[in-house]
């Protein structure tokens, strides 16, 4: 039996020491925003915050996260920088089938509250380990720094 903290709910989980967090989030816990694309580190869909920061969650065995404070897409629901990048991605069509949006999402809100999503190279050399096989990306990087200057204001 694990405990995990997630979006501040304490949950006991009856997962195996080497599970990934991904699967349990998803699999055990139903938190199915948090997406497997890759499962080897590479493609960022199963980004979550760990104690704040983005972690590759197909990489994380959950046993490890005990202890830590983990936010999914669902607990930030409420988050200000998280509204404006939702706002943003629909202004600029920045998801087709949106198996990336979530990892993609966690990944641009660390950029814009590091202050590293000022101009196009910024956002684009900061979602480099994002993968998306549709959009081409240039809207999400409009996207990304649309939001950027909405949460200047
Ligand atoms: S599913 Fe984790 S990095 Fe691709
Ligand atoms: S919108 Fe389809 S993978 Fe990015």
């Amino acid at each position: 039996m694990m405990r995990l903290t997630i979006n501040g709910t304490g949950h006991q989980v009856p997962a195996e020491p080497r599970e990934s967090l991904a699967h349990v989030l998803r699999d055990r816990l139903g938190l199915t925003a948090t997406r497997l694309g890759c499962a080897q580190g590479s493609c960022g869909a199963c980004n979550v915050l760990v104690d704040g920061s983005p972690v590759r969650a197909c990489l994380l065995p959950a046993s490890l996260a005990e202890g830590e404070d983990i936010t999914t897409l669902e607990g930030l629901r409420d988050d200000a920088a998280m509204a404006a990048l939702r706002e943003a991605f629909q202004a600029e069509h920045a998801l087709q089938c949106g198996y990336c949006t979530a990892g993609m999402l966690l990944a641009a809100r660390d950029l814009i509250l590091r202050g590293r999503a000022h101009d196009a190279a910024q956002v684009r050399a900061g979602l480099a380990g994002q993968l998306c096989r549709c959009t081409g990306y240039d809207g999400i990087v409009a996207a990304v720094q649309r939001a950027a200057r909405t949460l200047s204001r």
